[in-house]
């Protein structure tokens, strides 16, 4: 391996219109790796910083020249002359420069940009695809994609609660297979809303975001669209939600996912769920109560963990940490993975590393504002994750991570295995 001669970075777009930080980095031979780093919009009260500029007269205060200069300026010469292959060290590097519980002296935006460019310059390096540089020769296992196809809560404009509905296509062969399923679950659910006259435009994830009577109405929609496109609903393909609940928590009380209930405890909420959940064929609910509900969380999952996987994502913020303390609670039941919620590879994987030796599943995830980047989809599969989340499939920075994996499922061939049901069921192991 040889040493980081040069990093460079630039301001560049995600897919909302923002400002968001790219990085390359350059060895001593030649070798280049790029990264650029996501954006949240339901981000966690817990993750850590991203560094914005706030000046009102460029990007409505969204720049990140800010970040690009601490790459440039401070991180460049940290981080030179280090061998480009230890990951471990260099984002150790990173932390320590920072010096910032939640890396709010140089951005986390910043560092992550820079932790994941030196890993695709390491593979750039060793002339190895990503996912194997990251995960070694045993890394074969295709992530069950869970393609969310209609978009409420904060990603969309209109009525309907509940952020994510996804389909997850657990009972096909091959991540190929599941990834049709997908797309045409998808088709048949826009021929649906057609039919009934509701709008067929999209929110920022690319599901679609019609007004509905309720959030239940969703479930049934998808329960159709399922049917329509020729599968059996619980079967091949089941599904999952996103609540981001810490959206409808007011401090004390949550809203209610029933129209006209006004507000409820998170004993009303769970009830909900398990209605829905002996109705419809749900498989996984992430965030389902908020960040720091633990009470709650604790409930929910005595009276749901056995039945379907419950996801921490604002809960845990990839932090290793904090899922230690959920663990010791008996909260949730498995971790969402987004590496700009913790701000280096390092830690990502330590957070991975934490959920799998406790039996909790791990779901790796893209941001509400994403790039073209595709590391997540090469990191689901370095880490034997078994689930992966990022979007509809429509919306190119959405495509870029199922495509990615794509291409990887052809380039393993025969050694490609298909994660499939084991990677939703209680306990069921995916390695
Ligand atoms: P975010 O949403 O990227 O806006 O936080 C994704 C999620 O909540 O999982
Ligand atoms: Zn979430």
């Amino acid at each position: 391996m040889s040493e980081i001669t040069r990093l460079d970075a630039v301001e560049i777009l995600d897919s909302r219109a923002r400002p968001t930080i790219a990085v390359e980095c350059v060895t001593e031979s030649g070798a280049r790796g790029r990264a650029a780093g996501p954006s949240g919009a339901s981000t966690g009260e817990h993750e850590a910083h991203e560094l914005r500029d706030g000046d009102p007269d460029r990007y409505r205060g969204q720049g990140v020249r800010g970040a690009v200069a601490n790459v440039h300026q401070r991180i460049a010469p940290a981080v030179r002359g280090m061998e480009v292959g230890d990951q471990e060290a260099i984002d150790r590097r990173l932390v320590e420069l920072d010096g910032t519980e939640h890396k709010s002296n140089l951005g986390a935006n910043a560092i992550l940009a820079v932790s994941m460019a030196a890993a695709a310059a390491a593979a750039a390096e060793a002339d190895r695809p990503l996912y194997r540089e990251l995960g070694g020769p045993d890394a074969t296992l295709l992530p069950v994609p869970q393609l969310n196809i209609l978009n409420g809560g904060v990603h969309a404009d209109n009525n309907v609660d509940v952020q994510e509905f996804m389909v997850v296509p657990v009972g096909v062969g091959s991540f190929a297979d599941a990834v049709r399923a997908g797309a045409e679950v998808y088709g048949a659910l826009e021929d649906a809303l057609s039919e009934r006259g509701l709008s067929t435009a999209v929110g920022d994830e690319g599901g679609f975001a019609p007004d509905l009577d309720s959030d239940e109405a969703a479930l049934e929609l998808l329960v159709e669209a399922i049917g329509a496109a020729g599968y059996h609903p619980g079967e091949e393909v089941a599904i999952a939600l996103d609540v981001a609940a810490s959206e409808l928590y007011d401090g004390d009380v949550y809203r209610s996912l029933e129209r006209g209930a006004g507000s409820v405890g998170s004993v009303g909420l769970i009830g909900v769920y398990e209605r829905w959940c002996d109705a419809y064929p749900i498989v996984s609910i992430e965030d389902g109560l908020a960040e720091d509900d633990w009470e709650g969380w604790r409930a929910l999952t005595g009276r749901l963990g056995e039945r379907i996987r419950l996801v921490g994502d604002d809960l845990f913020v990839t932090s290793a940490e904090r899922l230690k303390r959920g663990i010791e609670r008996g909260a949730a039941n498995a971790i969402l993975v987004k590496p700009n919620q913790i701000g280096t590879v390092t830690e990502t994987l330590r957070a991975i590393a934490t959920a799998r030796e406790a039996g909790y599943g791990q779901v790796i995830s893209h941001r509400s504002g994403e790039t073209e980047d595709t590391f997540i989809a090469d990191l689901a599969v370095a880490t034997d994750a078994g689930r992966i989340k990022t979007g509809a499939p429509a919306r190119g920075e959405r495509t870029a991570k199922y495509n990615r994996l794509l291409w990887i499922e052809r380039e393993l061939g025969e050694g490609a295995r298909y994660a499939g049901s084991p990677a939703v069921e209680r306990g069921g192991e995916t390695r």
